[in-house]
């Protein structure tokens, strides 16, 4: 088929998700060179307090998170972007030994990689292009250095609670028994401002997931008019998350690797829900995926919490 687009199963998604009622695709394929680079610009507006908050946590507790691990730690981060943060935590701790990018996206991850190699000469950097939403293998590594997992952003309110479980599960035993995890946590608050934070008023969230169709366009041939869908972002207080669609404001057709796609005004392609957590229910939910909770900071505005984990030995 046209465009099964660098492995990552996105043209045999489009296709299902289309297919399928409702219809849905995964909110992994946001992220082409198109989408990562929107996504940066989404970190940086205004509504989007989320990277803002982090940043400032990792710059206040930093020194907190290295006397937990100790020195000569391998940083495992898992999706790691632009690796912004990264840099953050690396300046923070003592003396790292080895550090592990995981990312789908090849390209950008081989460059941020390079860079962040570039300005940290001693630390052994190795890129690993995969999907964490899997189960991986980490490459081998000497001596018996302790592990901290890094998962920023709140890119684990884009799994399901059971998702976040089975992920977390799988990074403790990838961490092992002196591992650690590190991992940024949007909170419950206020529905406006949430809804806010994903529907900016300079629309560069509505272009970031539009570029799902777009990215169709140029890799499975389809034909998608870009202004017949509306990016919608609705709080869904019951199950604490955000529901991100694009909705047709037109009855069209789309052609999608040959096949036609019929939509009325109002139906709707379900692409991503970002569940918010308190701290409790976060820790919670950390026990439940084999952790038990060390530390977690609040911004001063009580806007996102970062939550140190410890790998529970109990329950290995
Ligand atoms: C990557 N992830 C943590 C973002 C979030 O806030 O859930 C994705 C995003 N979607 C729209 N805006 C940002």
């Amino acid at each position: 088929m046209k465009g099964e687009s660098g492995g990552d199963g996105f043209g045999a998604a489009v296709l299902a998700g289309l297919a399928a009622r409702p219809r849905r695709i995964p909110c992994r394929h946001l992220y082409d060179a198109e989408g990562s680079a929107l996504f940066e610009r989404i970190t940086e507006l205004d509504e989007y307090y989320l990277s803002r908050c982090e940043a400032g946590l990792l710059a206040r507790h930093g020194g907190e998170v290295a006397a937990l691990v100790g020195t000569g730690a391998r940083v495992v981060e898992f999706g790691a972007g632009s690796m912004r943060k990264t840099r953050l935590l690396l300046d923070a701790l003592t003396a790292p030994a080895a550090y592990v990018p995981v990312d789908v996206c090849r390209d950008a991850l081989v460059l941020a990689a390079r860079r962040l190699a570039a300005d940290h000469p001693g630390l052994a950097v190795t890129p690993l292009v995969a999907d964490f939403t899997h189960p991986l293998t980490l490459p081998p590594a000497p001596g018996d250095d302790p592990a901290l997992a890094f998962f920023p952003g709140s890119t684990i309110g884009n799994l399901s609670p059971s998702q976040a479980r089975d992920f977390l599960h799988r990074v403790a035993r990838l961490t092992g028994r002196r591992g650690w995890l590190l991992v940024g946590v949007d909170l419950v608050k206020e529905p406006a401002v949430i809804e806010a934070a994903y529907d900016d008023r300079h629309g560069v969230t509505a272009m970031f997931l539009r570029n799902l169709l777009a990215r169709a366009n140029r890799e499975l041939g389809a034909d998608f008019d870009l202004d017949g869908f509306d990016h919608t972002a609705r709080w869904n207080g019951r199950e604490g998350r955000v529901e991100i669609h694009l909705v047709a404001n037109r009855s069209q057709t789309a052609m999608v690797a040959g096949e036609p796609f019929r939509f009325r005004r109002g139906d709707a392609i379900h692409v991503e829900d970002c569940d918010k957590y308190s701290v409790p229910q976060f820790q919670w939910l950390a026990r439940q995926g084999g952790f038990a909770p060390a530390a977690h900071w609040i911004d001063p505005q009580g806007l996102f919490s970062l939550h140190m984990l410890a790998v529970d030995d109990r329950r290995r």
